[in-house]
């Protein structure tokens, strides 16, 4: 017996091999999903200023981009549309020839393999940019947007998607949507729920990307304060309840300890939207030379998979393949 304790802790920290045996949590790309976003309003790919790496995608190239991503062992992606035309309603978001169905159509053709996993949500297509429509004072009404979310998500599958993921934050959409799926004849499609999803300044990034940023007011009124967690239980029992087969934390980084919960309590699968901010802050200090973006990436993945995510979003997922490849 060696006379302390951490001796024998280190005994199997000496070696690559050693360190790779006892090893806890292990990335895997299988369990990664890439969001894409696809726009009406670019000819070319065009560069997100504050995302590094990341693009608006036109029709025209991004079944290429698709391709790629399936190529490097990525399962699915995430899809995103940036309408040309936007109204008080969001009417494109479930129209036949909305952007993302096209894209569902066009992708499904080209990759047939690759997992087609849908944002649903109206802000990328209501001219105030909220989740869902507004009455006069620009407050949120829940119950009326309810329908025009289900018809959105019922409009994907039948363009081809594989699963839809409700990030609007109106209470008893998943029930919506999992209603009209089903008596369309889609008892077989997941909902994969953002059920956890906290009113955060780590989507700032995105909302360049998207477009979304509300036009008056912010959307505090329908996601979560970042200060609680008994609520996330709640919100995330409410969407089980409901029929959601993955359930969502977001962001991921600063809400560990909800991912944790949640996966202790609830046994189901879990997914961490790793979002646009956490990975913004990562390659702007790794521009600097401040950090090494390979090592802080990785460290920050695998605390989220840690933490009790089983699946995770993330921008740096065809990095991670490459990493994860050496
Ligand atoms: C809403 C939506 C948002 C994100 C995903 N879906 C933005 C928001 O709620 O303001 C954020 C994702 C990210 O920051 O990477 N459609």
């Amino acid at each position: 017996m060696a006379a302390f304790p951490l001796t024998r802790l280190r005994r199997l920290r000496q070696t690559n091999e050693l360190r790779s045996l006892v090893r806890e949590t292990k990335l895997s790309i299988d369990q990664f999903i890439y969001p894409l976003f696809i726009s009406e309003t670019v000819k070319k790919s065009t560069p997100i200023s504050a995302m590094p790496g990341i693009f608006q995608w036109p029709l025209s190239s991004v079944t290429q981009e698709a391709e790629r991503i399936y190529k490097l062992g990525i399962p699915a992606v995430l899809l995103f549309g940036i309408p040309k035309v936007k109204n008080a309603e969001g009417k494109q978001a479930y129209a036949k020839t909305g952007i993302i169905q096209k894209a569902i159509r066009l992708i499904k053709k080209k990759v047939p393999e690759l997992l087609i996993i849908t944002d649903v949500c109206l802000c990328e297509y209501t001219d105030h940019g909220h989740c869902g429509v507004i009455d006069k004072k620009g407050y949120v009404k829940n119950d009326e947007s309810l329908p025009l979310l289900a018809r959105m998500a019922l409009s994907h599958v039948e363009a081809g998607a594989d699963m839809v993921a409700p990030s609007d934050m109106m209470d008893g959409r998943v029930g919506a949507i999992r209603k009209l799926l089903d008596t369309n004849g889609y008892t077989n499609i997941p909902i994969m729920a953002y059920s956890a999803k906290y009113a955060s300044g780590f989507y700032g990034p995105f909302r360049e990307a998207a477009q979304s940023t509300p036009q008056s007011g912010d959307r505090k009124s329908y996601q979560m304060d970042p200060a609680n967690v008994q609520e996330a239980l709640r919100e995330v029992e409410q969407d089980i309840r409901e029929g959601a087969d993955i359930i969502m934390v977001k962001p991921a980084l600063a809400y560990l300890d909800v991912i944790r919960q949640v996966k202790e309590k609830y046994n189901v699968p879990l997914a961490a939207y790793n979002v646009s901010g956490e990975f913004s802050m990562v390659k702007a200090a790794a521009q600097n030379g401040w950090i090494d973006e390979e090592r802080i990436a990785m460290e920050i993945l695998t605390g989220i998979k840690r933490a009790g995510a089983d699946i995770i979003i993330s921008y740096f997922a065809p990095q991670v393949a490459e990493w994860l490849r050496k």
